[in-house]
């Protein structure tokens, strides 16, 4: 058991910093793209290994809580919360863009650039916050 913790633990630790890195590029990648069709195809591209990431923290979070029998603390309770809030938060982004957006109308991939921002710098503050918070924690 224990040397499934530790193991899981690693990875979990390397997939929290990837995905971090996940979201950074997309906010870059927003930012950086006037070109709303050119953003779509990239972002069909991108949305798949962001969300192979949030699976992997989600499956070795899960495989933790087993090794250490369920024994949930604030944080954990927070991480699970912080996983879900992701998965809407990514699910919303995507149906926007292909949804939502009529990128033909002038103005639509800037609102939408607008929205996505906003979820994109949530879902930053959850895997900053939560990551400082085990990183360092209270008292
Ligand atoms: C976006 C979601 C998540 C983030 C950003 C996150 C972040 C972290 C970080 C930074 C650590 C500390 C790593 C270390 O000490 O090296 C950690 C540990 C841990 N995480 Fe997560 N996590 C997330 C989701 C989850 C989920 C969904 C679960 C459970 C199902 C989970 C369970 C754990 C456990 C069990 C530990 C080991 C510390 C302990 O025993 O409490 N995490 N997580």
């Amino acid at each position: 058991m224990e040397a499934m913790y530790t193991l899981g633990l690693e990875i979990h630790t390397v997939g929290v910093m990837v995905l971090m890195g996940v979201v950074m590029f997309n906010i870059m990648m927003l930012l950086l793209n006037k070109n709303s069709i050119r953003y779509a195809k990239r972002m069909r591209m991108v949305m798949p290994i962001s969300a192979s990431f949030i699976a992997l923290i989600l499956l070795t979070g899960a495989i933790m809580m087993a090794a250490k029998h369920l024994h949930f603390t604030l944080a954990n309770d927070a991480m699970i919360v912080a996983g879900i809030v992701f998965i809407v938060l990514e699910a919303k982004r995507y149906a926007t863009l292909k949804r939502r957006t009529d990128i033909t109308k002038e103005g639509a991939f800037e609102a939408y650039k607008h929205k996505a921002l906003t979820y994109l710098g949530i879902e930053m503050g959850l895997v900053l916050g939560l990551t400082l918070f085990m990183m360092f924690p209270l008292g």
